[in-house]
């Protein structure tokens, strides 16, 4: 692939000069003719090189190098600084602001294009480039198999439960609105969408004679179903990048005022993802047909949720609950 090379002079002369020497090596030469214009070019180009006039109004290369190396997408790029000023301090200067080699002016054509092409040769900035970006598109594919795995499970648990796929995946959409409501953003969301939908996966722990039964359960029935929670912590616990998403499946029977379960945690003892998990499921829940129920309205759902709330849910998530209801 063609390699371009950024010259950066505020004379023309010097442009034209650097533009003759090279334009017979096979590279794509590029011009700035001051230092906010090389910025602008360094970031939209990205450059296998820059070669660098010293002495511009305005900015001088020394701060354009300076400015190159503190920003991350182009940091890597190689840097030769042309310094007309041949003494010790000029050099120092130019290594201080980050340049990987510097030439005086006037420089020796053959040193010049000697120099560029070991640059080249050694391609760091191409190489550095290209593993980032490797690295980026790694991480994208192991996001999206953690998705496909997860929904993969979701769906698993209910082909046992009564529960619908579509509950799952509206209460994990709910969830994830009401959270970037409250202001929760990035990593956050993405673990309470995975811990919503993983929110029942305790219950592959559970018989079907209890899970599938018609009728009421027993005292001793239910006290095994109460367990699904339990089952899901003790799934889910060594999976490390699911333990930020455990909160929604251990604890989202947990009711603010202590009497839910497993833990009869209370108030903010609560995993907030939790808290809002609850509204989330309760919402779906009630406003969905049920083969024992009919689906609520809206308005009698909405009731039903102020009244629990302070005994059920959170009194915090309430308002931004309701803002969420007025949008959807
Ligand atoms: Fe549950």
């Amino acid at each position: 692939m063609q390699k371009t090379v950024l010259i950066v002079d505020d004379e023309y002369a010097g442009r034209q000069t650097l533009v003759s020497v090279l334009e017979s090596e096979g590279y794509q030469l590029k011009t700035a003719k001051n230092g906010h214009q090389a910025l602008e070019k360094a970031e939209t180009l990205k450059p296998d090189l820059i070669l660098l006039d010293v002495m511009m109004p305005d900015i001088t290369g020394y701060q354009v190098c300076q400015r190159i190396r503190q920003n991350i997408d182009i940091a890597e790029i190689p840097i030769i600084i042309l310094t007309a000023l041949n003494d010790h301090k000029s050099m120092l200067l130019a290594l201080e602001a980050g340049a990987d080699d510097f030439l005086s002016k006037p420089f020796d054509r053959h040193e010049l294009r000697a120099r560029i092409a070991g640059i080249m040769r050694l391609n760091r900035y191409q190489k550095l480039h290209d593993e980032r970006t490797n690295l980026e598109q790694a991480h994208v594919e192991l996001l999206n198999a953690y998705d496909a795995t997860i929904l993969g499970w979701s769906k698993a648990v209910t082909l046992r439960d009564q529960e619908t796929e579509e509950h799952n995946q509206r209460v994990a959409k709910t969830s994830v609105a009401l959270a970037e409501k409250m202001g929760l953003q990035g990593k956050d969301l993405r673990y309470i969408k995975w811990g919503a939908l993983l929110h029942d996966i305790g219950k592959i722990g559970i018989s079907d004679t209890i899970l599938l039964k018609n009728g009421k359960l027993t005292p001793e029935e239910w006290h095994l179903m109460q367990e699904h929670p339990q089952h899901a912590y003790n799934m889910l616990k060594d999976i490390t990048y699911l333990r930020p998403s455990i909160d929604i499946p251990y604890c989202h029977h947990e009711k603010w005022d202590g009497s839910g379960y497993p833990r009869g945690l209370k108030g903010t003892e609560i995993p907030l993802s939790a808290r809002i998990f609850a509204l989330a499921d309760v919402w779906d829940a009630l406003l969905s047909d049920r083969p024992y129920r009919k689906a609520w309205t809206r308005e009698k759902t909405l009731a039903y949720i102020k009244e629990e709330t302070g005994k059920h849910f959170d009194p915090d998530i309430l308002s931004y609950f309701l803002a969420f209801v007025e949008n959807n």
